[in-house]
């Protein structure tokens, strides 16, 4: 006989060792998915409380810098939030496959969105209220903005 009860028994393992090894990597992918959602949203929720601080008389006014300077952090988190394997194929993202055919042009933007941050932070301890939201409406246009008009799915 060619193939032993033996023969059949390691090769039955070693299918279902694959076939594990396959479901980990598709949900790896989820995962990092979660991840990146998780650290947009948090760029969201930074970006509309500075903007309710100085468009009304919510929060304090020291609060701006401690959102930017969260801000600036979660610009250097996302240069890494698009790992291989985290597109459509692997899960539910808005996220599109421009991402990764054009690698030059999304580090240009994802640059951007570091530089931007950086720069108000840097404004955000002054508590000049118009040079601050001067930087946060460059941040809006040059990053958030000039990264989601190409590299995230329109609804
Ligand atoms: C370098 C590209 C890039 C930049 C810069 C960027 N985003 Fe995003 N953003 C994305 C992509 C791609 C998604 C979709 C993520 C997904 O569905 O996996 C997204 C999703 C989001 C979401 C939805 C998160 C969720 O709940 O699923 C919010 C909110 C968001 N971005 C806000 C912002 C704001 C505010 C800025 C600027 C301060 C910004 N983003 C800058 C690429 C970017």
């Amino acid at each position: 006989m060619l193939f032993t009860s033996r023969t059949i028994k390691t090769l039955t393992a070693v299918a279902l060792l694959a076939a594990v090894g396959f479901t980990t990597q598709a949900f790896a992918g989820e995962d990092d998915i979660k991840y990146r959602k998780a650290t947009m949203k948090a760029v969201g929720g930074h970006m509309t409380a500075i903007s309710t601080i100085l468009k009304t008389d919510a929060g304090r006014p020291g609060d701006i810098a401690l959102h930017a300077n969260a801000m600036a952090d979660l610009a250097k988190i996302s240069a890494h939030v698009f790992p291989e394997g985290s597109s459509k194929m692997d899960g539910e993202t808005e996220a599109t496959m421009a991402i990764w055919e054009k690698p030059e042009d999304f580090k240009k933007v994802t640059m951007a969105f570091i530089a931007e941050s950086e720069k108000l932070a840097q404004v955000a301890g002054s508590g000049d209220k118009a040079a601050i939201g001067a930087q946060l409406g460059a941040l809006g246009k040059n990053a958030c903005k000039a990264c989601h008009d190409d590299f995230r799915e329109k609804k």
